[in-house]
């Protein structure tokens, strides 16, 4: 019996539309393009483990932004539930971004400075401020801080479509637009704002939030949405605080890119909370009504407007 196994020659055609040299797998995923991406600087272990980790993140930002311009469409076209789907998956790319942080959770201040001090010989001085996906997802999330816009003058391209993100609504915007067709009283003056500066939370806005938990069998789609809302808020601010985490280990008080220490430029970032009044009005939905007995002085009074 002839028991050689037949193996196709290397050079056989895989299926017909695939390119020679690939096969659908590599061709359809990009394999090799991707694995040819990174380019360590240094001789230390761990620097692919933190390029792979940073790529990642830039993945995901930018997956991210489809997503949200996919439910801003959706919601300008008032396919509420749409949205909210959309939405979800927002809240569940958080997830694998986050735990991209655990992958370099095992560097020590000796570790991030073998890799820093050779990257800026080679590129010269960098700072994450730079990169454009993040500030996009930013801006789209309404934090709307013009000023970093002059880290993309060397890529006029990007400072381009970042002056292009600054100046439409973000999701918020487009969240209190769908709002405001439903009923609830959003002010002209948010909706007609101009987007490019930032966002000044409105109590007529908390109102309208509040009217939308008040009851619980009511406005059962707006407050999904809501709560979609705050999680997506939530896994943006926990990177945030993992951030700052990172930075502390590996870093501590050093001076970074503005010659300011990096954990006091870094500290005040955590107060940008996206969505304000759905935050802020969690003071005082589900207060009870005046004439209650166990009514709150202030909280009450925002109850009974
Ligand atoms: C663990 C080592 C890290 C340290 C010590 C560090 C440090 C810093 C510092 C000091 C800043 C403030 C701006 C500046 O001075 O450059 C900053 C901003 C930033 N970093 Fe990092 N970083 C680290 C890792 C990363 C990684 C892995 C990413 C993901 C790709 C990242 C993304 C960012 C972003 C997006 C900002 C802007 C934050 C904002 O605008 O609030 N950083 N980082």
């Amino acid at each position: 019996m002839n028991d050689t196994v037949k193996t196709a020659s290397p050079t056989s055609p895989t299926t017909a539309g695939t390119p020679a040299g690939h096969t659908p797998y590599s061709d359809w995923l990009q394999t090799d393009v991707l694995h040819s991406l990174q380019h360590p600087v240094s001789d230390h272990p761990g620097e692919h483990a933190w390029i792979v980790s940073a790529q990642v993140s830039e993945l995901y930002w930018m997956l991210i932004i489809k997503e949200i311009h996919a439910a801003q469409a959706q919601l300008r076209a008032d396919d509420l539930a749409g949205a909210c789907r959309t939405l979800r998956r927002v809240v569940a790319h958080h997830e694998p971004l986050n735990a991209t942080w655990r992958s370099i959770a095992w560097m020590t201040p000796v570790d991030l400075l073998a890799i820093l001090s050779c990257v800026g010989p080679k590129y010269g001085k960098d700072t994450a401020l730079q990169g454009w996906t993040y500030r996009q997802m930013v801006y789209l999330l309404g934090i709307k801080q013009g000023e970093h816009l002059q880290h993309f003058l060397p890529q006029p391209q990007r400072w381009e479509q970042l002056s292009k993100a600054l100046a439409e609504p973000s999701l918020y915007d487009d969240v209190l637009a769908h709002l405001g067709r439903k009923g609830f009283a959003v002010p002209a003056v948010v909706l007609d704002r101009d987007f490019s500066v930032p966002y000044t939370p409105d109590q007529a806005v908390e109102n309208a939030w509040r009217d939308v938990y008040a009851d619980p069998d009511e406005h059962r789609e707006l407050q999904q949405l809501g709560e979609t809302l705050a999680d997506i808020a939530e896994g943006f601010s926990a990177w945030k605080h993992l951030h700052l985490m990172a930075t502390r280990r590996t870093f501590g008080a050093r001076p970074a890119y503005f010659g300011t220490e990096g954990i006091a430029w870094l500290l005040p970032t955590m107060n940008e909370i996206p969505f304000p009044e759905l935050w802020s009005a969690r003071g005082f939905i589900g207060d009870p009504p005046a004439v209650c007995p166990h009514a709150r002085g202030q909280g009450n009074a925002r109850a009974a407007e």
